[in-house]
């Protein structure tokens, strides 16, 4: 993962850096940094802290400059510390004449560190970044662009690097292969950035380079070759990014406001959906949908749930058989390949490494009916498939991803419906239902919002444990998964799903009087079989926390208790059923006193695989 932003202008810079490394904090907040040419010299200053610090550091040495480079880290290859925090500087001198960032994993950073040593250069931390500064510096012949178009065909692994030299003060040279990297465009002065965003209010002139695009960016001049050294045009796009700036109003926490949020979204996502169409994924998508006979989700983490209970969607509305995979895995397995696959990504950045490879794995096995359902309309994601779905979340700050979901269910449930119609399984009344029920969901959800007191009370209990079990059947299996995933993410209580059948067949073993279970039991077709399972767990003195609907059935009593959602809400019931359970983990979080909005370890946008 990994942010990088870079500049060169006749003004001071830093203002911009700063601010361009606060907007991406959301791709890693391990440790940040900034360098910059100052009189003839390379400076810089980086912090372990967040970037609130390294700013006050940076006003504190009245560091300036009109070229540089800064760096906001996910930690890969060395710990958090400062003395790995980017940039780096080659020779580890304090004559410097290269600095460095990079995101992404050079594969081959061994060999190449060893042959450096053995070429005197001195290591001055556990990343496989210095091992670029130092690779430049070695190769440096006086053109940083010519250097760079040489040094990066001896990498393997995925980056984006921009750098600079204390010999070339007007001048940023930038590269990408596997890792995201744009241009910014401005008047008589020049950008580099991970993402558009960076650049809000700064320039909205933005190139997307390709895979392999070396960049060189002077005052005046913007020059970008391909990975054969071939001058290439790349189009400028004029790009509305948002700034990500939202006010937290009355809210603790981002991911509490982003959970109130949802009923305005999910209004927004469906809005101007009048029918059932094809056409709604975008043009040709009726002729897509009609020749294909399968459907292949791809998709991590969160977004990797929302694309299970799609599965549950259509092969039961629309009767199209449907695998789900980890991108991680798909990428990497033998699959047996048909062309006949309608292949669906799901992303809320729309870039994350392992879904967009495995997109490009699936296209080379031969699977060309390319969809996305995404959250960023500019991403790698949306540009790469043919149909897409751009949800409308809004920029999600929280790293636990909330709102992002539940867009992400809506809209997979209007191509359960699409596809439902295009197979002549959806009349028109079906049609109407599904719409009115579509169009309740904002009020449905604010109806689970305001079981909040409650859940909090809950969430004192749990906020003392260190483990839990969650529990669902049918498509509410994957909104347990994502149940679990939130509260480990966020809490760091350690919690487990399992189908509620399952349970018989070894997590049992867990259950003590120790063990809250959260039990997702809606009204529908599996609830006896469900509180069978409940049965299995109140034997072993297991506490059941149950989310059941109005007409459940299931009465709190010892070692029981229920909160009940005011409405059963049929095949969308997941939707409003996670709303609860994202409570549960926020205000377990907020009990014990965790960054919610910035879990450890975590970052919100996974560039790396
Ligand atoms: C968890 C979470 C992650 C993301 C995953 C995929 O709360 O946010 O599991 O869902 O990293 O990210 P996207 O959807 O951007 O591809």
């Amino acid at each position: 993962m990994c942010g990088i932003v870079g500049a060169v202008a006749q003004r001071n810079i830093t203002p911009i850096l700063l601010e361009g490394l606060k907007r991406l904090e959301y791709r890693g907040y391990d440790s940040c940094g900034v360098a910059l040419h100052v009189d003839g010299q390379l400076q810089r200053s980086r912090s372990t802290s967040r970037v609130a610090d390294l700013e006050h550091q940076i006003e504190e040495a009245h560091l300036k400059g009109f070229t540089g480079i800064a760096h906001t880290r996910w930690a890969t290859h060395g710990a958090p510390a400062s003395h790995n925090a980017h940039p780096h500087f080659s020779p580890s001198t304090d004559n410097a004449r290269i600095a460095l960032v990079h995101n992404g994993i050079i594969e081959n950073h061994d060999e190449l560190r060893v042959e450096l040593t053995a070429l005197g250069y001195v290591f001055q931390s556990q990343t496989d970044t210095e091992v670029i500064a130092h690779l430049v510096d070695h190769m440096y012949n006086g053109d940083l662009f010519d250097t760079v178009q040489h040094a990066v065909k001896r990498l393997t692994g995925a980056y984006a690097i921009a750098v600079f030299s204390r010999e070339e003060p007007h001048r940023v040279v930038a590269a990408r292969q596997g890792s995201p990297l744009i241009v910014g465009l401005g008047n008589g002065e020049n950008f580099v950035a991970s993402d558009a965003m960076a650049l809000a209010g700064t320039t909205d002139q933005i190139i997307y380079l390709e895979e392999g695009d070396v960049v060189d960016l002077q005052l005046g001049r913007v020059w970008i070759v391909d990975s054969n050294g071939k001058q290439v045009q790349r189009d400028v796009k004029t790009v509305q990014a948002h700034t990500g700036a939202a006010e937290l109003g009355p809210y603790r926490h981002y991911m509490q406001k982003e959970i109130f949020e949802q009923p305005r979204v999910i209004g927004d996502t469906l809005e101007g959906v009048t029918g059932i169409m094809p056409e709604l994924f975008g043009d040709g998508a009726y002729n897509v949908f009609k020749q294909i006979d399968r459907v292949l989700i791809l998709a991590c983490g969160t977004s990797y749930y929302s694309g299970l209970t799609a599965k549950y969607w259509i092969e039961s509305v629309a009767k199209i058989p449907v695998n789900v995979e980890i991108a991680s895995e798909y990428r990497y397995r033998d699959s047996v390949p048909h062309p006949n696959t309608l292949v669906v990504t799901i992303s809320q950045s729309g870039e994350t490494a392992d879904t967009l490879a495995g997109l490009k794995h699936a296209r080379s096995l031969g699977m060309e009916h390319t969809l996305t359902i995404c959250n960023v309309a500019t991403s790698a994601m949306v540009r790469e498939c043919k149909l897409a779905y751009i949800t409308r979340a809004g920029v999600e700050v929280g790293v636990a991803s909330t709102k992002a979901f539940t867009t992400q269910l809506a809209a997979l449930f209007l191509l359960t419906l699409s596809l439902a119609q295009v197979n002549g399984r959806l009349t028109d009344a079906e049609e109407a239902n599904h719409l009115k029920a579509m169009r309740h969901l904002p009020v449905a959800i604010s109806a689970v919002l305001a079981l909040e007191p409650q859940i909090i009370a809950w969430a004192e209990d749990f906020a003392r444990k260190e483990n839990a079990l969650f529990l669902g059947r049918g498509m509410h299996y994957p909104i347990a998964l994502e149940g679990a995933l939130k509260l480990k993410e966020i809490s760091y209580i350690h919690a487990e799903a399992y189908p509620a059948g399952e349970l018989k067949h070894g997590p049992l073993a867990l259950v003590t009087e120790e063990m809250p279970v959260v039990t997702v039991a809606p009204n529908d077709t599996l609830i006896e079989k469900l509180k069978s399972n409940m049965q299995e767990v109140r034997a072993r003195g297991g506490q059941l926390y149950v989310f059941a609907d109005v007409d459940s059935r299931i009465t709190s009593g010892e070692g029981v208790h229920v909160i009940r959602l005011p409405e059963h809400y049929g095949l969308l019931s997941p939707i409003l059923h996670v709303v609860s359970l994202q409570l549960l983990a926020y205000h377990s979080a907020v009990a014990r006193g965790t960054d919610v909005d910035k879990p450890r370890n975590l970052a919100k946008s996974v560039t790396v695989e």
